[in-house]
């Protein structure tokens, strides 16, 4: 038996050094929440999900409030999240504003008919599961806003996507969960759906390996299952290896950029990243250490 810990990212990326003291700490502040949550007898899940939700709430990071817009200006909010000791999973993809996305996910994984839900599905789903529907007025940002802008005028990016926001967690007893929340890449195409609603890719979690939440350039996520891939690779070594060898195995296979926070069953953590920052943050009974 080992510590209890949760492990947060704020999204992979190139944060301002100006506001990057700010966006670790909020990283933290959220951390410290799902770990409050596990302390008072929550589930690995319920840790996850809280953590996650504080940074959807955060309108500095891309997950929920201040999420990424499309091409046409709107919100698009993928979400998902999973347990490891009976691989159950709840995702929704393409939502339109709902505060709280991960909710919304961990609705769909509590209901258990289905494993993901997407678009106007999703969101009949969550106002019969007693979400309430919030409006692009409340929730769409001055710094999403200008992020299209920038990108309209090819100053960002296509992909970048910086500031979607993760948990994973581990009770020290052999059970993990992971949970992840973004609005997309900056000036994705209405309908794109990235890694982080889909299981294995954006966000993976087993008893029998461990768990990891994904951030960086959706698409090449996907091609490569980096969540998955990661979490396999803990059958072989330790935390802190299968973490950096996953991302030079996604950089090195499709190119891919972004970052990755895994947890193995014993409560031993990696955290990986080929992009300038990913801000990160480590909550133990013990302390808290983060980083980015
Ligand atoms: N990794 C977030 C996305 O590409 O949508």
């Amino acid at each position: 038996m080992s510590e209890p810990v949760v492990v947060a990212h704020g999204g992979a990326g190139r944060v301002a050094k100006g506001r990057l003291e700010e966006h670790v700490a909020g990283v933290a502040t959220a951390a410290e929440a799902g770990l409050a949550v596990l302390m008072a007898g929550g589930s690995v899940l319920d840790a996850a999900q809280r953590t996650v939700e504080v940074m959807e709430a955060d309108p500095l990071y891309n997950a929920g409030t201040g999420g990424s817009l499309t091409d046409a200006g709107t919100l698009e909010l993928d979400a998902s999240l999973m347990e490891g000791a009976g691989l159950r999973a709840g995702a929704i993809c393409c939502l339109p504003p709902f505060l709280h996305p991960i909710r919304v996910a961990r609705g769909v994984l509590d209901d258990g008919r289905h494993v993901m839900l997407a678009a106007e599905g999703a969101a009949r789903f969550a106002e019969a599961a007693g979400f309430e529907r919030s409006t692009e007025a409340v929730m769409v940002t001055a710094s999403a806003r200008e992020r299209l802008e920038r990108w309209r005028e090819g100053r960002v990016g296509e992909g970048w996507a910086g500031g979607t926001v993760g948990a994973v967690v581990s009770d020290g007893r052999g059970h993990v969960a992971a949970a992840t929340s973004t609005g997309g890449t900056v000036g994705k195409r209405v309908g794109r759906v990235g890694d982080t609603p889909i299981v294995g890719a954006g966000t993976w979690a087993d008893d029998r390996s461990g768990a990891c939440s994904c951030t960086g350039i959706g698409e090449a996520i996907l091609r490569f299952a980096l969540a998955r891939d990661a979490c396999e690779r803990l059958r072989q070594t330790d935390a802190a290896t299968c973490a950096e060898e996953a991302i030079a195995a996604f950089g090195e296979r499709v190119a891919g950029e972004g970052g990755l926070i895994l947890v193995a069953p014993d409560g031993s953590v990696g955290i990986a990243r080929n992009t300038e920052t990913m801000s990160h943050a480590v909550a133990r009974p013990s302390g808290t250490t983060s980083g980015s």
